[in-house]
């Protein structure tokens, strides 16, 4: 076992050379230095996860906790991060949503070589966008993520928004026993694969029963909801309050309320929610999820003693300063089909795996494989499609089969142009509330058919997949360059 002191060693031995820059744990140091160091170790640890906080979870974590730390960097300004991997199986890192260079795009066989055990990886880069975002394994995600591996990366604005408090929630489902053990031997099992993935039991925020942030009457809180579950659509609402929404996957949005089904976050999904806080000191304002049909009390505001604060004159909060994603344009477009097939009641008759192809039921008992993405299982040699920098890709997806999906793009952010259910006759432009969001993430329904958009414009080699971390696994994972 690596002892903590040992940990520190290895540290400060790996970041040796930027010693200036050298942060030990997960602290940022504004002071410091203009460019943001961390240095973080993936390996076992525990977490207490239940109301009973007497019962403990083995898990894996960033340090061994999780949520791994917040990591704080500042739009337009340099990040490193270097990351040890202490389990005894490869992983890496995938900044979730982050436009950054490719090589730091964190895909082992795609962009990079695994971290093998021991080993460590120094990624390096500048997010380009403020937001909310989330770091995590890229390789057995279904696994390392369900297990614990991840934690948010908050990119802060260069101009600081009129906000008094800035609160993280990250949100997971655990599949537990009673007596509160990670529930490893379901881990895997086709049935999950070819179903709706892998639901869990447990609803933690920051891997909590029941998360408290303490707040002030009067005052304006950001509150950074961040969807990391493997294959859970959760949807949150605050009803004692009136919370907006300012920004979706990272990208603010113009300012609107939360309905009464709450904001709906698909695996991987952020939203930014602007809550002015009204009540009396000692009120216990819950924060609720909905999704289940039930209000589960996700956590709590709770109002402190502290004198309120008055007010703002303006209800509604500002839009939280603009994008810099190029919006895609009319013409230079190229289209592309992506059509998904499979997973229970539909199975696939065939479909290639590896250049190979084989039948439906040699694909799932050989190679649990259940999903294809254009009649392809998995990964290929080949990319899906290769665009031109620049060009905007119009992608059209559809979902032929009878589940949910969750499709999400590396490198690159897109808005949704039109969708409708395959039996309508014609596509309708979107009425959603997301209309204008642009999103790195999307969830379709069953027979559903979405047109999304993106301007290539950056050089690589990007993963598409769905997002529901079981399919991903079982089929529902595909490339694209950017040439
Ligand atoms: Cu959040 Cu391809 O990953
Ligand atoms: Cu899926």
């Amino acid at each position: 076992m690596v002892t903590g002191g040992l940990i520190l060693n290895r540290r400060s031995f790996v970041l040796g050379a930027a010693a200036s820059a050298v942060m030990v744990g997960a602290r940022w140091d504004a002071a410091a230095s203009a460019e943001h160091a961390y240095a973080l170790e993936i390996r076992p640890g525990t977490a207490r996860l239940l109301e009973d906080d007497s019962l403990q979870t083995g898990i894996w974590g960033f340090d061994g906790q999780v949520p791994g730390p917040v990591l704080r960097a500042r739009q337009g300004q340099p990040l490193t991060v270097a990351v040890t991997n202490a389990l005894e199986q490869p992983s890496s890192v995938h900044w979730h949503g982050l436009r950054i260079e490719n090589s730091m795009d964190g895909v082992p066989g795609l962009t990079q070589d695994p971290i093998a055990p021991g080993e460590t990886f120094t990624y390096r880069f500048t997010p380009p966008d403020a937001g909310t975002f989330w770091y995590h394994p890229h390789i057995r995600s279904w696994e390392q993520v369900a297990r614990g591996l991840y934690g948010a990366l908050v990119v802060e604005e260069d101009s600081a928004p009129d906000i008094d408090r800035d609160f993280v929630l990250v949100a997971d489902d655990w599949r537990l026993g009673e007596d509160g053990a990670f529930d490893a031997e379901s881990l895997g099992n086709l049935h999950d694969w070819a179903h709706a993935g892998r639901l869990g039991n447990i609803l933690t925020v920051n891997a909590k029963a029941y998360e408290r942030f303490e707040v002030t009457p009067g005052e304006r809180v950001r509150l950074r909801l961040i969807n990391t579950a493997n294959a859970r659509v959760m949807q949150f609402a605050v009803p004692g309050l009136r919370p907006w929404v300012v920004s979706h996957d990272g990208q603010p949005v113009a300012p609107y309320l939360v309905g009464s089904s709450g904001v709906e976050l698909s695996p991987g999904q952020r939203t930014d929610l602007l809550v002015d806080v009204a009540g009396t000191s000692g009120d216990e304002i819950p924060i609720v999820e909905l999704s289940t049909g039930d209000r589960l009390v996700a956590g709590y505001l709770v109002l402190s003693r502290k004198t309120p604060r008055p007010p703002r004159a303006f209800a509604t909060p500002a839009a939280l300063p603009a994008s810099t994603v190029e919006l895609p344009v009319a013409g230079n477009t190229q289209d592309v089909n992506l059509t998904m097939t499979g997973g229970a009641m539909r199975f696939l008759q065939s479909a290639v795996y590896k250049g190979e192809t084989l039948d439906g039921r040699t694909l799932a008992l050989e190679h649990s494989q259940a999903w294809a993405f254009n009649g392809i299982a998995g990964m290929s040699a080949k990319p899906l499609f290769t665009a031109a920098r620049g060009t905007t890709v119009r992608l059209k997806l559809r979902n032929d089969t009878g589940w949910r999906h969750n499709i999400h793009l590396h490198g690159h952010h897109f808005v949704e142009l039109s969708r409708r259910a395959s039996a309508d006759a014609g596509a309708r432009p979107v009425t959603t509330d997301r209309a204008d969001a642009l999103q790195d993430t999307i969830l379709l329904q069953a027979d559903e058919l979405s047109e999304v958009a993106f301007v290539a414009d950056n050089p690589g080699k990007w993963m598409i997949h769905c997002h529901m971390l079981e399919h991903q696994a079982s089929g529902m994972a595909t490339w694209f360059e950017v040439a």
